[in-house]
């Protein structure tokens, strides 16, 4: 039987670093409320002439390098974002492109946060029916130009940033399993105005902008990501106290330590990128992981359970042995 390993992971963060005192010149906030109601202090915003590409290709090739995996080796791209350079081609045929690969699949997957867990799913997929041996899975956002710079209810919550991973073929898991949901029923409570869709209508507009109620989010994705932990330990038969390590997307501390406290880990346990990076939707899960990984925290054969919960309604998790 087959199985997909993480053999490497890569990150990418813009240079430039907005803190919350920027924000407070920007809008009418305070570092003080940012920290207490998120945990953020700062993100990365990417420069004037980067893309979401750009990003998704340098977290590539450090995933890669750790991977010691060849470029030409590669045999299918998963980007997955909601920030795409354009509205096609995807980023994973610009990617790949970049790379100078050529006759691979190359796609992006689209479940705003939770997009990073339904790429792994599918690339998990792949590698387990022998669709692809080494996979480079990858997410990417570059929300700084979806923002309303002069709402403070949305901007001050997100950042830019790429990870990534190399999955490989492998004869033991790996990843162990994937579970991944979605629910359009509330697809209200978060969503980009002003898109493609509207050309031509009476909602058409220049600007697309996030536009999101924070609180009914906040209660839904503590609920949904209660849930996914105990269907993936459930499903697994194992309980609590196996897991070596939480990585959750990064979208607010309370939300983490809600989870935390759900699986009764205590929060050495977790690994929190939001303070430093806030919330890079699909890439925050391959951003904190490569983080923990490159600092030592994250060894060869801990259990890891990342999770997230996003716009759609979307929500994932998997389980992986590192
Ligand atoms: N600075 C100061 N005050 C603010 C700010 C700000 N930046 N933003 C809102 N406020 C005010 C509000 O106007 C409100 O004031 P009022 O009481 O006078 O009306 C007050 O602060 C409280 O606002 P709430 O929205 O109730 O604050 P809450 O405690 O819910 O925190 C937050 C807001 C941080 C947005 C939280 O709800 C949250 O994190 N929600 C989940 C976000 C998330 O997980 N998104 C999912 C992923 S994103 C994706 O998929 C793309």
């Amino acid at each position: 039987m087959t199985f997909a390993r993480i053999s490497g992971t890569g990150g990418y963060l813009p240079e430039r670093v907005m803190t919350n005192h920027e924000l407070e010149t920007i809008v009418d906030t305070s570092d003080e409320w940012i920290r207490d109601r998120s945990g953020i202090r700062q993100r990365h915003i990417a420069a004037d002439n980067e893309t979401t590409s750009d990003m998704a290709l340098s977290a590539a090739r450090e995933a890669l390098a750790a991977a010691k995996v060849e470029v030409a080796d590669i045999d299918l791209i998963i980007v997955a974002t909601t920030t795409p350079d354009r509205v096609f081609p995807s980023v994973a045929c610009t990617v790949q492109r970049k790379l100078g690969i050529h006759d691979i699949p190359a796609f992006d997957i689209h479940a705003a946060c939770s997009g990073f867990m339904f790429a792994l799913d599918v690339a998990n997929r792949f590698v387990k029916t022998g669709g692809a041996s080494n996979v480079l899975v990858i997410g990417a956002e570059i929300y700084s130009r979806i923002l309303d710079w002069s709402d403070r209810a949305t901007c001050v919550l997100f950042g830019d940033g790429a990870g990534a991973v190399v999955l490989q073929a492998a004869e033991e898991a790996g990843i162990v399993s994937t579970h991944i949901h979605s629910n359009g029923k509330h697809e209200e409570l978060l969503y980009v105005s002003g898109s493609v869709g509207d050309r031509g209508t009476e909602r058409q507009s220049d600007a697309a902008f996030i536009k999101m109620r924070g609180n009914e989010i906040f209660r839904k994705a503590v609920a949904a990501l209660g849930n996914i932990a105990r269907e993936t330990l459930a499903g697994n038969g194992i309980t609590k106290s196996d897991l070596s390590w939480l990585v959750p997307h990064q979208a607010n501390l309370r939300i983490i330590s809600a989870t935390a406290k759900k699986l009764c880990l205590p929060m050495e346990r977790v690994v929190v990128t939001v303070d430093q990076h806030a919330n890079t939707s699909s890439a925050s899960i391959p951003l904190a992981l490569d983080v923990a990984v490159r600092d030592g925290r994250i060894k060869r054969g801990d259990l890891l359970l990342f999770e997230a919960f996003g716009a759609g309604l979307t929500w994932g998790s998997a389980l992986v042995k590192y």
